[in-house]
């Protein structure tokens, strides 16, 4: 039996309830494909500063540290929102993504024709759209210092950086160009090149990598371009890379061609490399949703999504993640549907339709 170890954060709101189906998901395929999770679970964000003052604890982290990969809910909600709060919710993410150097986040965004009443998009402008968003994810704005208030002469002024060094932008775009040569082979680099400097690097660096792989095709954007673009012609992209804040915005934005942000899955993939891949770790990209928790009617197909990003990048078990994927697929068509896809279902209704099928392998229609 192989064995596999996860750190499990379920974390605020809805992300216990999410967690748990993705976790039981995960378990009906290891016992259908041969192989066991340790589940390690720990405190994060607005339960953990309830429970020791900090978002991120150090034991949460060293269980991460010693995990093949980290599985995690969601953060945040208004309990914890007060801004002159000495720590928030959202500083557990910063620090893991930093601590765990996790930085290469993966977005993938599809347009299941299934969910084409669930979009604003017109059904003829997102068909075919399958559009993965690499986004950096430990540089840029988020991290770079100088940050903070002063006050000179009684001018109050303010400050943030977006410092990369050559080799942090190298190894996303070396990391893109992979990702790209494995799908329909066209890179969409997204950045500011005509105003900042940080952005005339990357250009140079992605210029430099491109040489390297001649089997995909690249173009660089002006990020005002792609704003626009994703919308209207979301079909032309295969994968887009860029800078953290810019891989925030668009990485919503592209959440209106799938219909839902509560189907949108995340990988953020680190350096270390594990015994099935590398370590990483999986969120939906939704957040915690305070005002649907504890009533059963959360979506948690982004989080088993996750999960089978999971099984594929870090653990090694790509039939699993093609059982995950495929249990989310079908739930998409013909599965029962939670609130935010215009149904009225609940959680347990969608998990047990995922189990089943996951459970078991499915009969080929001779
Ligand atoms: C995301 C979120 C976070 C980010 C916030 C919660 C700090 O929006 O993961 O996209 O900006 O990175
Ligand atoms: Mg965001």
């Amino acid at each position: 039996m192989r064995q596999h170890r996860v750190a499990y954060l379920p974390g605020d709101g809805i992300g216990p309830e999410v967690c748990d189906v993705a976790r039981r998901c995960v378990e009906a395929a290891g016992a259908r494909f041969g192989f066991e999770v340790r589940w390690d679970e720990q405190l994060v964000g607005g339960t953990a500063i309830d429970a020791t003052g900090q978002a991120l604890p150090s034991e949460t982290l060293d269980a991460c540290r010693a995990a093949d990969a980290v599985l995690l809910g969601a953060v945040g909600g208004p309990r914890w929102d007060d801004p002159s709060a000495p720590t928030r919710p959202e500083d557990a993410l910063l620090g893991l993504r930093s601590a765990l150097e996790l930085f290469a986040n993966l977005r993938p965004v599809t347009a299941h024709a299934a969910l084409a009443a669930a979009s604003p998009l017109r059904p003829e402008v997102r068909a075919g759209a399958d559009i993965l968003i690499l986004r950096e994810l430990t540089g840029g704005l988020y991290f770079g210092r100088p940050q903070g208030r002063e006050v000179n002469d009684g001018v109050e002024s303010v400050v943030d950086t977006l410092r990369y060094t050559r080799p942090e932008i190298e190894r996303i775009v070396e990391l893109a160009f992979e990702l790209a040569a494995g799908r329909r082979g066209h890179l969409t680099s997204v950045d500011k090149a005509n105003v900042l400097a940080s952005s005339r690097l990357w250009r140079e660096v992605v210029d430099e990598v491109a040489l390297r792989h001649p089997e995909v095709s690249v173009e660089h954007a002006l990020v005002d371009s792609p704003a626009y673009l994703i919308l209207t012609q979301p079909t032309h992209y295969d994968v887009i890379v860029t800078e953290n804040l810019f891989g925030d915005i668009l990485s919503d934005e592209a959440a209106a061609i799938a219909g839902s942000l509560g189907l949108l899955a995340s990988a953020s993939l680190g350096t270390r490399t594990t015994e099935g891949g590398r370590f990483g770790m999986y969120e939906p990209v939704h957040g915690s949703a305070p005002g649907i928790a504890g009533q059963g009617v959360a979506n948690p197909l982004a989080t088993v999504a996750s999960a089978a990003m999971m099984l594929r990048w870090s653990l090694g078990e790509a039939d699993a993640a093609d059982a995950l994927e495929d249990a989310v697929t079908a739930a998409i068509e013909h599965g029962p549907r939670t609130g935010d896809l215009g149904g009225s279902d609940g959680t347990e209704a969608v998990a047990s339709f995922l189990l089943a099928r996951v459970g078991q392998p499915q009969e080929v229609p001779a």
